[in-house]
């Protein structure tokens, strides 16, 4: 069945939780959404993950556009959310509308994700008054990692706690229908996530919140630059991978692949004929 944002609201009415992975293309989409996931974040994190940039600040639009639509072809199930890229709506609400426009009709996402609280508000508004849903993203919101001076855990002093709760409490107010929570004290996300009554997706967050969202390079053990302390290595296909790909580097040197089994036949009368 389609999750939709209703699907989102309804699971935390239900107390059910909310699974949410990134994606980043077409295959990797198609098995998230086969796997029962129920939200697919193509997160600005592809900078790091698939075009190897040490942080989140050059990825543009066009970038989030062709990304996102892979996703969105693979996704037949679960909502597609497409992360708003540095400098796409921060500028003005007219430069936010414009570019949540663009990956709705370009991206064909099914909702944007957009990072800040209190001071986005009027672009959350803008952009849900046109009729597209939006992620906010509060905590540990990597394309200020400047103004942070480093990945951190946010909101650990009064004023910062306060702040936090005061921004979830803004961004729902604005109309959005959900809040990612990234490197907040697990204590600190459970109350937002009974003050607020739109769903709390936590990565770092513990698991008090109404949704856990993860990237999958990183629950798979395929990306090793940089590995949070909240993440949980599921499996190690990066690992496997690796092994796949020495195997074949050895098979190709040694002659022993392509087997018979790999090869297209040709009748001997058209081969006769060729010499
Ligand atoms: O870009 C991303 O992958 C994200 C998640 C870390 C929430 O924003």
């Amino acid at each position: 069945m389609k999750n939709t944002v209703l699907t989102a609201k309804e699971q935390k009415a239900k107390g059910e939780k909310i699974s949410m992975l990134t994606a980043y293309d077409y295959s990797t989409a198609k098995l998230i959404d086969e796997a029962g996931i129920n939200m697919i974040l193509v997160g600005d994190s592809l900078g790091n993950t698939m075009l190897g940039y040490e942080d989140t600040i050059s990825v543009t639009m066009e970038d989030m556009i062709h990304h996102g639509a892979a996703v969105a072809r693979g996704a037949k199930n679960a909502l597609v959310v497409i992360d708003m890229p540095f400098m796409s709506y921060q500028t003005s609400v007219y430069d936010a509308v414009v570019n949540a426009g663009r990956l709705m009709k370009e991206g064909r996402a099914g909702a944007v994700k957009l990072e800040g609280g209190v001071e986005v508000c009027p672009q959350i508004k803008a952009i849900t008054d046109a009729g597209i849903p939006v992620c906010a993203h509060l905590g540990l919101t990597p394309q200020s990692i400047n103004a942070f001076g480093g990945f951190k855990v946010q909101g650990k002093t009064e004023a910062a706690a306060k702040k936090l709760l005061s921004d979830a409490k803004a961004v729902e107010e604005a109309g959005a229908f959900a809040v990612v929570l990234e490197c907040v004290p697990a204590k600190l996300a459970e109350l937002v996530t009974k003050e607020v009554g739109i769903p709390t997706i936590g990565i770092g967050a513990g698991n008090v919140c109404d949704g856990q969202v993860l990237v999958y390079q990183d629950m798979l053990g395929m990306f090793s630059d940089f590995t949070p302390k909240f993440v949980k290595r599921f499996e190690n296909i990066g690992e496997i991978m690796k092994n796949a790909f020495v195997a074949y580097d050895a098979e190709v040197k040694a002659g022993s692949f392509p087997a018979k089994e790999h090869e297209y036949t040709i009748s001997d009368d058209v081969l006769d004929k060729l010499y």
